[in-house]
């Protein structure tokens, strides 16, 4: 089987599993931690490098404001009870999204999760909250204008490299592989830039069934797959995701 180097997933349909049991919403939530945790420990298992999970979006805020801080309480629950174990584990945790206006412990909570575990080498769990692509696009953008106002930059020398580079993933590999559960068939404003050519799979399960079997499913099929990045000769999708 082909391991992607770098596979991100839209966890979605916590509500509807809920509703689907006559529970509350936060009770879907809490299943979908658990998810979460499985599928940390399946990639690192499997020797995926890099997973990224769309955590909380830009547009998650318009939600009513219970769910959100129930939302909010269960990430720095996670933070708090996980960090040491996903430590212990070799995982180095990194945050994408935007920073500066989050609640100053939900700030502190991401960078200690991100300096304790900066040396890790076995997974990169890369955690997108208060993420949108559109949000991290403007912001790359005000950067790299800046430059050129100032003088570091000339217009005629910003490349994709220079785009790359000035996006909260800066470093990151592009996915190979972006999955979605709950049914919806749409990016909802996740990646838009980095997942140019990766492969996309939408699954009809909600995301607290999301089992390290249908993980492991997943990336077998994804292994099936031709990916061409517009030329005509397949390329393999560890090399080409570097
Ligand atoms: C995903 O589940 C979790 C977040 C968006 C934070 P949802 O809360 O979107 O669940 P559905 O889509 O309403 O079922
Ligand atoms: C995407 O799911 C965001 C996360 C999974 C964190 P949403 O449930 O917010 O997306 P839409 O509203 O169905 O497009
Ligand atoms: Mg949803």
């Amino acid at each position: 089987m082909t391991t992607p180097a770098h596979v991100a997933i839209i966890m979605d349909g916590n509500g509807r599993w809920a509703k689907a049991r006559g529970l509350p919403r936060l009770a879907g939530h809490r299943a979908g931690v658990e998810a979460l945790r499985q599928a940390v420990r399946t990639a690192s298992d499997l020797g995926i490098g890099w997973l990224t999970v769309y955590a909380f979006s830009s547009e998650n805020w318009s939600r009513p404001q219970s769910e959100v801080s129930d939302l909010l309480g269960l990430l720095k629950l996670f933070i708090r009870r996980d960090l040491a174990e996903l430590h212990r584990a070799g995982v180095r945790v990194r945050v994408i999204g935007q920073r500066d206006d989050l609640q100053a412990d939900i700030r502190m909570l991401l960078e200690e999760a991100e300096t304790l575990t900066i040396a890790n080498r076995a997974l990169n769990l890369v955690i997108a909250f208060n993420y949108g692509s559109r949000d991290e696009i403007v912001r790359a953008v005000r950067r790299i204008a800046a430059d050129v106002a100032d003088g570091r930059l000339s217009a005629s020398a910003v490349t994709l490299q220079t785009v790359s580079a000035a996006l909260d993933t800066s470093g990151i590999p592009d996915p190979d592989l972006v999955i979605r559960t709950s049914g919806e068939m749409r990016l909802s404003n996740f990646l838009l830039w980095q997942a140019a050519y990766s492969e996309l799979a939408f699954l009809p399960c909600y995301w607290p069934d999301f089992t390290p079997e249908l993980f492991k499913d997943t990336l077998r099929q994804f292994g099936t797959r031709e990916r061409r990045f517009g030329g005509l000769v397949e390329r393999d999708p560890v090399s080409s995701s570097a």
